[in-house]
């Protein structure tokens, strides 16, 4: 009885320090900048990520394939947000809402309970000056373990060097190193749409 009690508990504990990777701490959402006056409006339409840096992700690993998020603005300030993506030979789609939060510029993500893992979902436009790039701030809890990411967005597949260094600097800012700050491939399937 006893030892079956211990085998348990050895198990449990394996796989715990297995599923819960040992993560960089998610910075406090106050630290993070806001970009002043957001214009909802303008910020609307396709986006390329070209650049990508988290505490989960992991450069030159799997899926490289560029994307695009499209934003469009509802009546009520929130956003429908579809991501186009090439997986294998086909395009895939994932929807959903932000929703306007209690600060401007800040949003949560719609519809929670569809998400039975993530306990709170924040993106925040951290800077943007709408018709070349935008740089965002994305924190989840799921599961009970933090994520964050900043992504790195255009109107184009391009941005200038000036741009990505400044991405690559907000990232490490944040305690990413290069191992976690990746740009993508740009392709041509599915996101020129
Ligand atoms: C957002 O999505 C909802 C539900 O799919 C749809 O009814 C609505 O028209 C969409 N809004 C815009 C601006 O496309
Ligand atoms: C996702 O949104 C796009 C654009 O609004 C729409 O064409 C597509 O049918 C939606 N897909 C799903 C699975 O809801
Ligand atoms: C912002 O947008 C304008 C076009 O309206 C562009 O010419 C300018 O270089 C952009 N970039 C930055 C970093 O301000």
């Amino acid at each position: 009885m006893t030892l079956r009690f211990l085998w348990l508990g050895l198990i449990l504990l394996v796989q715990t320090q297995f599923s819960v990777p040992n993560l960089i701490p998610a910075p406090s959402l106050h630290k993070i900048p806001l970009t002043p006056n957001f214009q909802d409006k303008q910020f609307q339409g396709k986006w390329y990520v070209i650049g990508l840096a988290g505490n989960a992700v992991q450069k030159n690993q799997g899926d490289s394939n560029m994307y695009t998020t499209t934003y469009e603005l509802n009546e009520d300030n929130s956003y429908n947000v579809t991501s186009t993506l090439l997986r294998g030979q086909n395009c895939d789609y994932w929807n959903r809402t932000f929703v306007s939060g209690s600060v401007w510029g800040q949003y949560t993500l719609g519809d929670i309970h569809r998400y039975p893992n993530i306990q709170s979902y924040t993106m925040q436009v951290i800077d943007t000056n709408y018709s070349e790039f935008a740089m965002l701030f994305f924190k989840k809890t799921s599961s009970n373990v933090e994520y964050f990411k900043t992504t790195l967005y255009g109107r184009n597949k391009e941005l200038s060097s000036e741009l990505e260094d400044r991405f690559v600097h907000f990232a490490k800012s944040l305690g990413l190193t290069d191992d976690h700050i990746t740009f993508l491939t740009p392709i041509d399937q599915c996101i020129d749409d």
